[in-house]
């Protein structure tokens, strides 16, 4: 697969979302999960999203963290050129709720519980969740530098931040600021700013819910479905196409809970669309 840079590390330019594999109601059974897992592995994705809190309930943290483990190492391939990018400060509460915990206290015992649950000595891409308004985002981001400087983590990201909260994390983390994880898709396009300023930093983007989350088809409808039967290929694929044309820095993560949804995804990264296509999307 064509491959995209985050820090210091190349992947497939397009990554797998493992999150639809731990929701409540939704959950496939585990073998559906490690099969759609290996399925993305096979197509050549050398990078896996996950994060703490996606978990079926409030009791199960680290739920996601744990399948995604276990598929790599039941993975016959080599488990070592892939990234696997989990993220801590999103709690969650009973009855499906979720909530922030942004203090380095909390953040620290959330990293060494995700070594844990991915069972590595350090994790490859520790992403801050989300921001936490009950404390100031200069601490939090300091919690993961101290992670990073000790060697628990290898690179550092954020997600849901705002250009002003990029560059400070930036800052913070004395340029080692691997990646910004924040929704993007052709029906959510108030992140082209954080684009921007990742670009201009040389900071990797990765565009969540990238297919406009659960029930993406219809979403995808017009302009994107039309080039797509152009194209004899998916609207999916059009829309994650897209999303590579609209700079070098974006690698998408789409979410998947079939092996077939992540292997028609997977061939996005050989679709380049043309001038005149990228005008008609928008
Ligand atoms: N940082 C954050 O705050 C945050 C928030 C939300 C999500 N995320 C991350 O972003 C990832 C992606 O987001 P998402 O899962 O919410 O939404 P998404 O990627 O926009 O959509 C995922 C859904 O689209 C379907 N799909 C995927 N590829 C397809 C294809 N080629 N053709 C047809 N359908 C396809 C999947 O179906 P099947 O399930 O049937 O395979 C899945 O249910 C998550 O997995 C998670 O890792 C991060």
């Amino acid at each position: 697969m064509r491959t995209r840079v985050i820090g210091n590390v190349n992947v497939g330019a397009i990554g797998l979302g493992a999150m639809p594999m731990s929701v409540a109601g939704h959950m496939p059974d585990e073998t559906q999960s490690i099969r759609t897992i290996h399925a993305a592995l096979d197509a050549g994705v050398t990078l896996i999203d996950t994060a703490d809190a996606y978990t079926p309930s409030a009791d199960d943290i680290g739920h996601n963290e744990r399948l995604v483990a276990k598929a790599l190492a039941l993975w016959s391939g080599d488990r070592d050129a892939v990234l696997v990018a989990t993220k801590g400060g999103h709690t969650r509460t009973p009855g499906d709720g979720w909530d922030v915990d942004g203090r380095p206290v909390y953040l620290r015992q959330a990293c060494e519980r995700s070594l844990k649950a991915l069972g590595v000595e350090a994790i490859g891409l520790y992403q801050h969740h989300r921001p936490d308004p009950a404390v100031p985002y200069e601490e939090t981001v300091g919690a993961i530098r101290d992670l990073l400087d000790e060697g628990k983590i290898r690179m550092a990201g954020i997600s849901n931040a705002d250009p002003s909260q990029i560059r400070t994390a930036h800052e913070i983390l004395g340029g080692r600021l691997a990646s910004v994880q924040n929704e993007y898709s052709p029906r959510f396009r108030s992140s082209e700013p954080e684009i921007d300023v990742c670009a201009e930093l040389g900071v990797a983007f990765l565009p969540w819910s990238p297919l406009g989350g659960m029930g993406a088809a219809g979403g995808l409808a017009g302009p994107f479905a039309r080039v797509a039967a152009e194209r004899g290929v998916s609207p999916q694929q059009v829309c994650l196409a897209w999303e590579l044309a609209r700079s070098p820095v974006v690698i998408p993560i789409p979410g998947a809970s079939r092996p077939e949804t992540i292997i028609d995804s997977v061939a996005a990264a050989e679709l380049t669309l043309s001038e005149e296509e990228l005008a008609t999307l928008g």
